[in-house]
């Protein structure tokens, strides 16, 4: 008998959230990895809310999840615009947001408002979609909030966007312990071959992809659905919460 076909004893399966007739709002999810996860959630038979600031890149988006999405723009930077976007969802079960737009790069060199543009669109975008979301969300909802690994092994100096990581893991800590029983849990992956990295320069890219490889233990990059398994795991596992997992092919490890 396999460890999966055995049985388990009376009232200790696990408190798994299905996603089947669920409503997960993607902001963000007009590409990159919030899209992977509205093509992983509708195959489990989610409805899909994509947000974005381009009105065309979610058309597009939605279109290729199907029947399954539907979109509204919303900008993360602006308090507002999160409020308008969730006053229109008749329905949220879950929430991941990977919206964000932001300058990266040394202390010395960056100014001031380059230097706070992490916490302005990726900490406080987060912080407020959560502020929204959250009096939407049914007791067994969640949230599922975006770091990144910088936050925990900065690859190159960049220490604001290293601590507004570090920040964003600590946030889903405390919302875990004010919302509950509302789960609120973190992702943070290592570098991904995907769509972000896909726009930047071929030099760039080439010599940080080079860099990730030797520095993990898998010696791998991600993939957007690798990504997108972890975040689907963190919306139906019942137990799962105050957590931040490491999709990075052992990168913090190493
Ligand atoms: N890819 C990686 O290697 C990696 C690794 C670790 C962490 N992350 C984190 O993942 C997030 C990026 O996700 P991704 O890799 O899937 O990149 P992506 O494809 O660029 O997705 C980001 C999405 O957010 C939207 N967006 C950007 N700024 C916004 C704003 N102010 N308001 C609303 N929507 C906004 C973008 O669309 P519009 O421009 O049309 O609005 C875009 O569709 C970032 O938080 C990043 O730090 C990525």
């Amino acid at each position: 008998m396999s460890v999966l076909s055995t049985p388990s004893p009376a009232g200790s399966s696990p408190r798994r959230h299905e996603l089947a007739g669920r409503v997960v709002v993607l902001i963000g999810g007009g590409s990159g990895i919030g899209l992977r996860v509205a093509h992983q959630a509708a195959a489990a038979g989610a409805k899909v809310v994509l947000g974005g600031r381009t009105p065309e890149k979610l058309a597009a988006a939605a279109r290729e999840v199907g029947e399954a999405a539907t979109w509204q723009t919303v900008d993360v930077t602006d308090p507002r615009s999160i409020e308008s976007f969730f006053s229109a969802c008749d329905r949220v079960d879950h929430v991941f947001t990977t919206a964000a737009s932001y300058r990266v790069g040394p202390m010395l060199k960056l100014d001031d408002a380059d230097a706070a543009s992490p916490f302005t669109s990726k900490f406080w975008g987060q912080y407020h979609v959560a502020k929204c979301a959250a009096p939407l969300l049914p007791p067994d909802g969640s949230l599922v909030l975006m770091s990144g690994a910088a936050g925990a092994r900065p690859p190159a100096p960049a220490p604001a966007y290293a601590a507004c990581n570090a920040a964003i893991e600590g946030l889903g800590r405390g919302l875990a312990v004010e919302l509950a029983p509302i789960r609120v849990n973190v992702i943070s992956p290592g570098t991904v071959d995907g769509n972000l990295w896909a726009q930047r320069p071929a030099h760039e890219r080439d010599a940080s992809f080079t860099q990730y490889r030797n520095d993990t233990l898998l010696h791998q990059l991600g993939t957007e659905d690798e990504i997108a398994h972890g975040v689907l795991f963190l919306f139906t596992n019942g137990y799962m919460t105050g957590s931040t997992i490491y999709p990075d092919g052992g990168y913090t490890l190493r």
